[in-house]
């Protein structure tokens, strides 16, 4: 009479350095792991938001199913970058038609770009009784690049049952593994290898996010240059793989003069964020992707930014066993896994 048999949700989040996936159960005591991997694409596989090598990308996303559990068709991936654009704006109170009637007018005002161009997908984040108004956060997704990144999805043999946004399942993950702390304005940043995902908490619930084009490949092709590495040895040292063939002093050095990009880029989403949400201070910096398991590279934003900062284990509140993933350590890299983990979490109805 009881079916036992619990759900599952596979998150798959192809980034451009890495593809990452987590599979998660969800009993009725939360979720856990059932299937875990990484796979590391070739470093021009995918730049930014664009596929170079199609079947360097598949192959290596196939590679890592059959790692992982090759029983695995359904898959929730997300999108982010120039690919996708997120908004917040505030309407009256409507439901049904009505409201989709209404939000579709406000997005067809405000959008810069086509509405013909775009899918779109809403979510009401707010409902102010008193002042009959609620806040609509909107997300739009060009199609042409939505039907490329779905293909490619399909073309691994997979079925892509929703796509999310990455800003919004760090969101996601954050949330169900933390308490969120009302006083406090925080900021969420994903620090992936092309792209940098902000998302911000006022007042205890999503605000909004802004993805800053900028990440991690800087330092990467810095070290390749300073240290004369090939392209796997450099991944190596960013690890801290070599052991003493590195030279620390030198090592810090090359990643710290390679993150003005990436530092400039956060400051200005900061300050652009908090003259349009009239907001003085950002309080607290909570830090994921594999850019926050780059040495030195945490501290440094601390000192740079000026706001206190820690880094997120999207796997605080999720059981897993550790004798079952040992060989990927994930208390060691958990940070790189927020996006899948936001994705998994998902329970596709
Ligand atoms: N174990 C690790 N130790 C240190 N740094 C790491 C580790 N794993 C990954 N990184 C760093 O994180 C970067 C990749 O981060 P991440 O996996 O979040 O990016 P991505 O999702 O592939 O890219 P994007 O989201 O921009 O498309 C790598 O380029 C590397 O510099
Ligand atoms: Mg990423």
């Amino acid at each position: 009479m009881f079916s036992r048999k619990s759900k599952s949700t596979v998150g798959l989040d192809i980034g451009s350095s890495s593809v990452k996936l987590i599979k998660l159960d969800h009993t009725k005591n939360g979720h856990s792991v059932s299937a875990l991997g990484v796979r590391e694409l070739p470093p021009e596989a995918i730049v930014a938001d664009e596929i170079r090598d199609r079947e360097a990308v598949i192959f290596n996303i196939q590679s890592l199913i059959d790692q992982t559990d090759p029983k695995i068709d359904e898959v929730v991936v997300s999108i982010s970058g120039h690919g996708v654009i997120t908004d917040r704006f505030t309407i009256g109170k409507k439901s049904g038609a009505e409201a989709e009637q209404a939000i579709l007018f406000e997005t067809e005002q405000r959008a810069p770009f086509d509405v013909e161009d775009v899918s779109l997908d809403y979510h009401i984040v707010k409902v102010d009784d008193e002042e009959n108004q609620m806040d609509v956060l909107l997300v739009a997704a060009r199609k042409e690049y939505l039907r490329t990144y779905l293909e490619l999805v399909q073309d691994c043999g997979l079925k892509p049952i929703v796509v999310d946004d990455d800003a919004l399942a760090v969101f996601n993950a954050y949330s169900y593994n933390y308490e969120i702390d009302p006083s406090r304005v925080t900021a969420l940043v994903n620090i992936g290898c092309d792209v940098t995902n902000i998302t911000y908490i006022v007042d205890g619930i999503y605000h909004s996010t802004r993805d800053v084009s900028s990440g991690t490949r800087e330092i990467y092709t810095a070290i390749q240059r300073e240290f004369r590495l090939n392209a796997e040895l450099a991944t190596k040292a960013i690890k801290g793989e070599m052991g003493d063939s590195i030279d620390q002093d030198m090592l810090k050095a090359t990643i710290i003069s390679s993150t003005d990009e990436l530092v400039s880029g956060v400051e200005l989403a900061f300050s652009y964020f908090k003259s349009q949400s009239k907001i003085e201070n950002i309080d607290w910096i909570v830090l994921s992707g594999g850019g926050s398991l780059v040495p030195y590279l945490p501290e440094f934003l601390q000192s740079k930014l000026t706001v206190p900062l820690e880094i997120a284990n999207p796997l605080r509140n999720i059981d897993y066993d550790p004798e079952l993933f040992q060989y990927l350590q994930p208390e060691k890299i958990a940070p790189l896994l927020t996006v899948s983990v936001g994705l998994a979490m998902r329970e596709a109805r």
